[in-house]
């Protein structure tokens, strides 16, 4: 077999393994770094944080066929490379066995029990709290001044939406989210790591014994409820289901949030379209989705056989990493794709993933974004980017997302 492999020679001496990992490799101008991946070695090797060789696809086509391709599969991690914290074997075993993590059978299985409680009515009723919640925040960010829309607008709204869905109380969302907020932040906060994990894994468990004494009408109790019943939903998976939901539906959200509004800001023709028509939301949601996607990278995979993507052969072990963002600016997949275009004509794009994996809470996702800009456009006319703003992307193997985005409102 041709393939470049840790040890080996590369295939081509004009492109040698790349020594800087990842980390780094985020922090610049990523469209750029990804774009020249994608135009001269599509299947990129890396040196991954912790020696061993990662796959880059960069390609529309080879995201959306590895996404959904059997053979590449999970390695039982959520956390991406170079940012596994050593924890008790406990506290891991309850981060890393729910749905994101598995491969089919546990998968199917743990999919169709979640569905059936994250029901399309249990997020409809979630409408008057996302509206109250962001018309709560926006109060706040109404004072003259200048605030940052990531801290008090992007951010806030999605993890009080996921406490509302659990049914975190009330009393305890401050610490709840100061949590979740260590846990996304990646490296930036890599050494409060631990212990937010290990804090947030022992709250979980708190609150599900609670929820069991004291059923409530949310989404733990409605999975107590099938766990207790007989259902095949271990202690440990119920936990781990309760930890990646929160994950899952916070920095992604609160990335959609920020990158939208950026997006809209920036060029002031488009926030005055969106308060004249924001019927135009959904679609124009979708281009951000696509434009500057939430996730970077769709969680690793590991080759379970040698698999081909384009003409490199990718050796059997191997990690795959999967450029969601990379793959959204895919000429051969879309028309002028370095343009954000409000009216572009509706094109399938990744964000949300594809295959078995597919995001679950894509639609909660989407309504949380249209009621954020419904409320920010329909309350805060005179809503403006602070001079000289250019957009700080997040250090973060795995997301996408601005550090700050200053405004005015006045
Ligand atoms: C899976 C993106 C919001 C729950 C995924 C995947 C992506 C993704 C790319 C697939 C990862 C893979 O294949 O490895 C996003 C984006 C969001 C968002 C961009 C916001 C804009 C949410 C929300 C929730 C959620 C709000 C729930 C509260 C999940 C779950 C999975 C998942 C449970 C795993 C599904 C499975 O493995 O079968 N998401 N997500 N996501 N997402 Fe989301």
């Amino acid at each position: 077999a041709h393939y470049v492999g840790i040890g080996m020679e590369p295939q081509t001496p004009q492109a040698p393994m790349q020594e800087e990992p990842f980390l780094g490799f985020f922090r610049g101008d990523v469209h750029r770094e990804l774009a020249s991946h994608r135009e001269q070695r599509p299947v990129t090797p890396l040196r991954l944080p912790d020696g061993g060789t990662g796959w880059l696809l960069t390609r529309h086509d080879d995201v959306r066929k590895a996404l959904a391709d059997p053979r590449l599969v999970k390695d039982g991690q959520l956390s991406p490379l170079g940012l596994r914290p050593q924890l008790p074997p406990d506290i891991y075993a309850a981060t890393a066995q729910n749905m994101l993590t598995v491969d089919p059978p546990d998968h199917t299985r743990l999919r169709r029990l979640i569905q059936g409680a994250f029901t399309a009515r249990r997020i409809g009723r979630l409408v008057p709290a996302i509206t109250a919640t962001a018309d709560h925040l926006i109060d706040e960010l109404s004072t003259p001044g200048s605030h940052d829309l990531i801290s008090k607008f992007a951010f806030p709204l999605p993890i009080t939406v996921i406490c509302e869905l659990l049914g975190v109380p009330a009393d305890d969302r401050g610490s709840f989210m100061e949590a979740a907020s260590i846990i996304a932040s990646g490296p930036n906060r890599i050494r409060e790591l631990p212990g937010a994990m290990i804090g947030m894994i022992g709250y979980i468990r708190d609150l599900v014994g609670n929820k069991r004494r004291h059923p409530g009408d949310d989404l733990i109790s409605a999975m107590i409820a099938m766990r207790d019943s007989g259902e095949q939903l271990t202690e440990d998976e119920l936990v781990s289901t309760v930890y990646l939901l929160l994950l899952a539906g916070y920095d992604t959200t609160g990335n959609l949030i920020g990158n939208g509004a950026w997006l809209l800001l920036d060029d002031p023709t488009r926030w005055s379209q969106i308060r004249a028509d924001p019927d135009q939301l959904p679609q124009v949601i979708e281009e951000v989705l696509r434009y500057e996607s939430p996730v970077q990278l769709g969680t690793h995979r590991k080759a379970t056989e040698d698999v081909t993507y384009g003409d490199q052969v990718i050796p059997a072990g191997s990690t795959v990493l999967l450029s969601i963002l990379a793959a959204h600016r895919d000429a051969g997949q879309y028309t002028d794709p370095d343009a954000f275009d409000m009216g572009r004509a509706w094109s399938p794009h990744l964000a949300f993933g594809h295959g078995i994996h597919h995001c679950l809470g894509a639609p909660l996702a989407r309504l949380e974004a249209r009621i954020a800009f419904t409320r920010l456009a329909a309350r805060l006319p005179g809503l403006r980017l602070a001079e000289g703003f250019t957009p700080r992307w997040r250090a973060s193997a795995l997301m996408h997302g601005l550090e700050e985005l200053p405004v005015t409102t006045s």
